[in-house]
């Protein structure tokens, strides 16, 4: 079987990549629908050797279109998903729009797989920390029961889209120049500084993509009293996260016993030299598939060795985004 296919927002970060997966993994595409705005309209881009034409995304794209791969926007896809899902596709949507909805899968594919076979037309992608921080720490919820996360993130600036990333290496050439910059994509200057992520901060204190982490963490884990507390940060990286991730187990777990579980997880990469300081870096995880997991240790503030540290990185556009949505089309 292979799948009449379409892009929203095939000029974005995770939209090329989108592109790029489905040629290095031959997924089984019919045809190739490339969607983005009248901006794009008209601009070529290659697959599988051929040059396609972006077209101007509207409800009449989806004629004949069988699988819809969304990463234009959570307004957009809330604006064209039931047209799609109409036409007959099914979507597979990477922005937030649909995430929480009772009726709606959130799938990690190293997670809950299972979950893709109740989709009415929609799968959503979760978020991008979560599915970085889910990779690992799933598996050793599985082996041994967790009851607390307390998460900080290093978060890269391709989370907020190509523009962003450009506006990175704008602002570092800025700086480095001794040039006055504006930002305009991110709040505040990306080069050479860290700062709170960008995302609204809500009446609690917590920002939009920690309260992510929290409520999709639960949905996909299927484990809605799972306690898990973030702080979200955005650091001067281009394309991959980071994340310092303590974990507190219900008994006792042996870093040994961490170490072991994580070396045969799906989707993991352990990265843990003490000896010569060798850790994971995001320059390394970046166009990677897999997490890189590291710093492995157990947590000494924790009492009866309940609990455990791990620092992670992934790159944000492929497995944060484009790469688990290719997962899951994989699994339709
Ligand atoms: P365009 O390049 O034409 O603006 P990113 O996440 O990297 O910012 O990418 C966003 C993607 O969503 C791009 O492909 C962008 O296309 C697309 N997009 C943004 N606004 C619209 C719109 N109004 N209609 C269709 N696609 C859009």
């Amino acid at each position: 079987m292979a799948w009449h296919t379409a892009i929203m927002g095939a000029t974005g970060a995770v939209g090329t990549e989108f592109i790029r997966l489905l040629e290095e993994r031959d997924f089984p595409v019919k045809s190739l629908k490339l969607l983005a705005s009248s901006r794009s309209a008209g601009r070529k881009l290659k697959f599988r050797g051929e040059d396609l034409v972006v077209e101007e995304l509207t409800e009449k794209s989806f004629a004949g279109v069988e699988l819809v791969l969304a990463s234009a926007g959570g307004s957009l896809s809330r604006k064209f998903a039931p047209a799609a899902i109409a036409a007959g596709a099914i979507v597979v949507d990477n922005t937030s729009a649909f995430r929480m909805d009772p009726e709606v899968p959130l799938v990690v594919p190293e997670v809950n797989p299972r979950d893709i076979a109740k989709h009415k037309g929609l799968i959503a992608n979760p978020n991008c920390s979560t599915i970085i921080m889910n990779v690992p720490v799933w598996p050793l919820h599985k082996a041994r029961p967790i009851r607390r996360l307390v998460i900080s993130t290093y978060q890269a600036a391709s989370g907020a889209g190509a523009a962003a990333m450009e506006e990175l290496k704008a602002a570092a050439r800025a700086m480095l120049d001794g040039k006055e910059f504006q930002p305009k994509v991110l709040p505040h200057m990306a080069a050479f500084n860290v700062f709170s992520h960008n995302s609204e901060v809500g009446p609690n204190g917590y920002n939009f993509e920690e309260m992510k982490m929290l409520l999709e963490t639960r949905k996909i884990f299927h484990e809605p009293d799972i306690l898990i507390t973030a702080t979200c940060v955005r650091v001067p990286v281009l394309r991959a996260h980071s994340e310092s991730i303590n974990i507190e187990f219900t008994g006792p777990v042996t870093e040994d016993e961490v170490r072991q579980i994580l070396a045969g997880a799906p989707g993991v990469r352990v990265v843990d030299d003490r000896v010569r300081n060798y850790f994971p870096m995001p320059l390394d995880a970046s166009g990677q598939n897999d997490v890189l997991v590291g710093r492995i240790r157990g947590d000494m503030s924790q009492p009866g060795g309940c609990g455990i540290e791990l620092f992670v990185s992934g790159d944000q556009i492929r497995k944060g985004a484009a790469l688990n949505a290719v997962q899951i089309a994989e699994l339709l």
